[in-house]
């Protein structure tokens, strides 16, 4: 197996603290309502399970699966929908919750999908944001790190399916 040269980027205590806030963030923001929030697997496996347990307020949880086309490290902006919510979301306040907004093609895809089918609210949820690549306008509502360019692995996020499972995020070089 290659070895990939991995530097630490963001320990898990780190992400531990932006998880809390986003959970307490979210749980302010919908105080006496019940979310509906929405997973964007895999990337955000980990990150979903912790902010989901963070949260104070009622809650339910769904999944749905895109797989875009493109290379490794790099989106096409085709974007097809490999697994459909099982939840209707109609007058419901959900929240889709992604590991990384970066060109935001994925998201916007997925954001007007779903508005289609007239949810209460529609908001959106990343753990990181890498806001110097993005290519469409889309604003996430809630943002646990920002960061310019670099491609990153660990807690969900993946290069080639490995890596996911790392507590700790870390910057592949020379990807
Ligand atoms: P976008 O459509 O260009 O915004 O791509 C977003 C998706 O690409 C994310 O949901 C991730 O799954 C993946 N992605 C983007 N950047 C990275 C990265 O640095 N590491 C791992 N996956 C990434
Ligand atoms: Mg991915």
């Amino acid at each position: 197996m290659p070895q990939d040269n991995l530097k630490l980027l963001y320990s898990r205590q780190q992400i531990a603290v932006e998880v809390q806030r986003l959970a307490a963030e979210i749980s302010r923001d919908y105080q006496g309502r019940e979310v509906l929030m929405v997973a964007v697997l895999k990337g955000s496996f980990l990150f979903f399970a912790d902010l989901v347990r963070a949260l104070e307020i009622p809650s339910m949880v769904d999944f749905v699966r895109l797989a875009s086309y493109g290379s490794e490290t790099r989106s096409s902006g085709i974007v097809e929908l490999r697994k459909d919510l099982e939840l209707p979301i109609k007058d419901r306040d959900v929240v889709i919750v992604e590991d990384i907004v970066d060109s935001g093609l994925t998201l916007e895809t997925l954001y007007h999908m779903l508005e289609r089918r007239q949810p209460r609210s529609l908001k959106i949820c990343t753990l990181i944001d890498k806001r110097s690549r993005r290519e469409v306008e889309i604003e996430p509502d809630y943002v646990g790190i920002s960061m310019d360019d670099g491609f990153i692995i660990g807690y969900g996020l993946d290069f080639d399916e490995r890596y996911r499972n790392l507590p700790d995020i870390y910057l592949v070089e020379g990807a």
